[in-house]
């Protein structure tokens, strides 16, 4: 019926087909596949202002942007527009911090709300784009299952981690220990050097090595008994739920997506929770990269990179030490990233140095677009005397969703974006 070659064989169309669960994506899917052809590594994601070109990113190389934006003004809605196209474009996406429960809805087409903002051939470009739904597999971990009620996420999307899946550093993140002193630090390294080895799979075996070790310093080991009581009656760590396995969906086709709906509610450690969750998987498919067990280019968007990547230089987490790690090791793989934040005094300079893009809406404070043309875009920084007035000039002249785009490398302002949407669903924001 279908040809399963038509479209780079990556097993996205064979999913679709076996699946059958969304008739109206695959007949979307076609329609697009016959008029648009993303192959050339160009990913389409808005009209230039001043020109009416196609602007688009190069995915050759690992594409890094970062947006700063207030709630509200688009980011979400921008970050899918990128990720769905990078998908149709031969590329592979992991969601790994989906904290407003967004993401699942992406395996639906873009609704008609929208559609106006899609790309239509036109003497300019020869684009028919159509609504698509992309083949999400979404994840919940259990610990969050009391915070869902208003959600109403389904039962076979929850998980849980097992043992073996975390470091020491996971484990010190889990029980909240920012600031582990040596004896602790000792302690742990201890345990998970078992783990490491296979010796210990489940946390009763790890107390029982406590329990007998000579080595580990018995005013230590209280603390840790106390955290393992807690992750388990927490449901952080256990048998009952699978584990996510982000890389073996990516190889079937499908965007993986860490549901974390939850997490910015008051509450106990699910900060930490969420944490080393988000650790283990961008450990995973680093590895898998580095491995070569995935070749393509591979994106990652990641959500509240405020809470997950901290900048000051106390909050110390294992998903800080992953996001950190994943920036500097993930050049050579091309492994591309997106970091959201509302406020870019909340993002770590690194982060923001070593983005190709920087992407601003309109309605941030001129101050700080004065401070950030300045560190990135110094081409632009004209005569003090005027600079302030030229940049609320610029600001003003910018219309609602629309984006300025630094391009870091050169140092420049090169464009006004007006973004194309999604090709998938976005979900709109409910009141609250
Ligand atoms: N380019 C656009 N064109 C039209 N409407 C848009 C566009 N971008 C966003 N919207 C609308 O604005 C709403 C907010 O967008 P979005 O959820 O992406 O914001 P956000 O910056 O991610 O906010 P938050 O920080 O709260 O997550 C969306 O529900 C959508 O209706
Ligand atoms: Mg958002």
């Amino acid at each position: 019926m279908y040809d399963k070659d038509l479209w780079a064989g990556d097993g996205t169309l064979k999913y679709l087909v076996d699946q059958g669960v969304n008739d109206y994506s695959i007949r979307q899917f076609f329609e697009r596949e016959e008029t648009i052809n993303y192959y050339r590594g160009k990913i389409p994601i808005g009209i230039v202002r001043e020109t009416n070109d196609v602007f688009y990113l190069n995915m050759n190389k690992s594409m890094r942007a970062c947006t700063f934006a207030k709630t509200g003004t688009g980011k979400t809605f921008f970050m899918q527009t990128i990720f769905s196209r990078y998908f149709y474009s031969g590329g592979k996406v992991a969601i790994p911090t989906d904290v407003k429960n967004e993401f699942r809805w992406c395996e639906k087409p873009l609704q008609n709300d929208f559609k106006q903002f899609l790309l239509r051939k036109s003497t300019r470009y020869d684009y028919n784009e159509l609504p698509s739904g992309l083949p999400i597999k979404s994840y919940y971990p259990a610990f969050l299952e009391a915070y869902n009620q208003d959600a109403d996420i389904p039962k076979n999307e929850m998980c849980q981690m097992r043992v073996e899946n975390l470091t020491a550093w996971d484990f010190l993140t889990l029980a909240g220990i920012t600031k582990a002193t040596e004896q602790q630090r000792f302690a742990v390294d201890e345990v998970f050097g078992h783990v490491k080895k296979g010796n210990i799979k489940t946390l009763s075996q790890a107390k029982r090595i406590i329990e007998r070790s000579t080595t580990i310093p018995a005013a230590s080991k209280p603390l840790l008994f106390n955290a393992m009581r807690t992750v388990t009656s927490d449901m952080v760590i256990g048998e009952k739920y699978p584990t996510p396995n982000f890389v073996k969906d990516i190889q079937e086709g499908y965007l993986p997506n860490l549901n974390l709906y939850g997490i910015l509610k008051s509450g106990k450690n699910f900060k930490h929770y969420s944490s080393a969750y988000v650790a283990i998987i961008l450990r995973q498919l680093y590895a898998a990269k580095a491995e070569g067990t995935i070749k393509e280019p591979l994106l990652i968007p990641l959500e509240e990179v405020r809470t997950l990547c901290p900048k000051d230089s106390d909050s110390n987490s294992s998903s800080k030490e992953a996001i950190l790690d994943l920036l500097r090791l993930s050049r050579q793989e091309n492994i591309g990233q997106i970091y959201n934040f509302q406020d870019v005094n909340d993002a770590a300079e690194v982060i923001v140095k070593n983005c190709n893009y920087i992407f601003i809406p309109r309605n941030i404070k001129t101050e700080d677009l004065c401070d950030i043309i300045k560190s990135y875009a110094p081409k632009n920084y004209t005569n003090p005397y005027y600079f302030k007035s030229h940049v609320m000039r610029m600001k003003s002249n910018m219309k609602k969703f629309e984006w300025l785009i630094l391009d870091v490398e050169r140092g420049e302002i090169i464009a006004t974006l007006r973004p194309i949407a999604p090709l998938c669903y976005h979900k709109p924001e409910t009141p609250s």
